[in-house]
């Protein structure tokens, strides 16, 4: 921290000054003492010169002796600055020797480690690891001790561990750690913060995101039984009481003679074939019943022939294995013909695509579907839209199902949904 000056004793000038005076007054005593008796000026000038060195002497003591205490005066100055950082610091400091007794605990290490600094300074730094980490601890800072590097994070990919002092409770830590030396011995220093509350935090909120997710998926598939429900009910209570009323009314109209009554009957028959057409394609929407009669592949076939009828966008069609429709569990088949439909919807809503590809299979126990067109393509900020739910339903119904999705700008420039979903068999539970 400070730039320690040379000795005043040890510079050269000094020195030489100091030799010569020396030598000078030994030559001039030994004259002094072999004429001197019959020469008073040469006596005088004797005295003269021995008072002189003398007071020099001494003069270079005080100064020496002064300049010494100021010094060290600025030295232990900077040595309380420095502990005083130290002692400020919001993370916990220690420092360690070469057997990793702790030098150095600072303020926030007391706090975080709840003791004294007096009752650790000396003692093993062990103590304030958890017992199965001591050994591979010691040897990871002997390591660290050979490598020369000045400073690194400790623990990149793990979450650290740490003790308190009285072994009550082990907490979780981020830290660094550094070495030097001095006075030819290492020294390594951690730096390190308790995150016991972030990870809590984190905790917390991963917890809350798994629950909005399941819940938000068994919406969608409660949704689905209800829709399904409705279906069902249209379809069999609603298409049997029409084919009722429909042959009831042909059994009217044999019976009626030629005239306006006929031309009315005949009218209501027309009307009636009309609610029979509405009502199957509103119950096909509600939910394809043909899912359950067909199985998905079947079902997603004519979901694609239908759609390229309707749209004028040519489809391309491609189921490369057989697999078993049978053996698919019911959400699953439900949530890949949706997703289907969402990206058949989407393309027609949103992509002005001329061709579109789909691709249907079963590869490593998982049921892959990929849908690509070749319209304007897709960016992130479409995929953030607030108000749009299809792809993100999408993605949440996969995922609660333990399957992946990826949305995203295809090599031919449209956009490609992939999406994979590990297969269950209904059997399962
Ligand atoms: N095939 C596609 N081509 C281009 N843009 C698309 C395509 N599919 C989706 N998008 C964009 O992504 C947005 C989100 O889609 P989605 O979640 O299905 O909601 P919505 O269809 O109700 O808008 C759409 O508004 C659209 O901008
Ligand atoms: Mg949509």
């Amino acid at each position: 921290l400070t730039k320690v000056k040379r000795p005043l004793q040890r510079s050269p000038s000094v020195l030489a000054g100091g030799i010569a005076a020396l030598a000078g007054l030994g030559v001039l005593n030994f004259a002094a003492a072999l004429w001197g008796g019959d020469r008073a000026w040469l006596m005088s000038l004797d005295l003269a010169a021995d008072l002189a060195v003398l007071a020099a002497g001494l003069a270079l003591v005080v100064i020496l002796a002064l300049r010494s205490q100021a010094q060290s005066e600025a030295l232990d100055a900077s040595h309380e600055r420095l502990a005083a950082i130290v002692d400020s610091a919001m993370d916990a400091i220690i420092t360690v020797d070469e057997e990793q007794n702790i030098v150095l605990f600072n303020r926030a290490a007391e706090e975080v480690f709840r003791c004294r600094r007096e009752q650790v300074l000396g003692a093993p730094l062990d103590r304030f690891l958890p017992a199965r980490f001591r050994g591979a601890h010691r040897n990871h800072i002997e390591h660290f001790g050979r490598t020369g590097i000045t400073s690194r994070k400790m623990g990149d990919v793990t979450t650290l561990a740490a003790l308190r002092a009285d072994g009550s409770e082990e907490f979780p830590i981020e830290a660094s750690i550094s070495q030097a030396s001095e006075g030819g011995k290492r020294y390594f220093t951690v730096i390190l913060r308790d995150i016991t509350r972030r990870k809590e935090a984190e905790r917390v909120l991963n917890s809350q995101r798994e629950e909005l997710r399941v819940l938000s998926a068994q919406v969608l598939e409660a949704r689905e039984e209800e829709k399904t429900r409705i279906a069902r009910e249209l379809h069999d209570e609603l298409g049997q009481m029409l084919t009722a009323a429909k042959m009831d009314l042909s059994a009217l109209r044999a019976r009626l003679p030629a005239g306006e009554s006929a031309d009315r009957a005949a009218r209501i028959g027309e009307l009636l074939d009309q609610t029979v057409g509405s009502m199957r394609r509103i119950s096909a929407d509600l939910r394809p019943l043909m899912l359950d009669d067909l199985g998905l592949a079947d079902a997603a076939a004519w979901l694609v022939e239908e759609f390229a009828k309707r749209s004028g966008i040519a489809v391309h069609f491609e189921r490369p294995e057989e697999f078993d429709p049978g053996a698919i569990d019911r959400a699953l088949a439900n949530t890949v013909y949706r997703a289907l439909q969402e990206s058949l919807t989407n393309i027609a809503r949103h992509a002005g695509a001329k061709q579109a590809w789909v691709l249907l299979g079963a590869r490593n126990g998982a049921l892959h579907l990929e849908v690509e067109d070749d319209g304007r393509g897709i960016s992130p900020a479409d995929l953030a839209k607030a108000k749009s739910l299809g792809l993100k339903g999408m993605r949440e119904r996969v995922a609660y199902l333990g399957g992946a999705l990826e949305i995203e700008r295809a090599a031919r420039g449209g956009t490609r949904l992939r999406l994979q979903v590990p297969i269950r068999s209904r059997a399962a539970p």
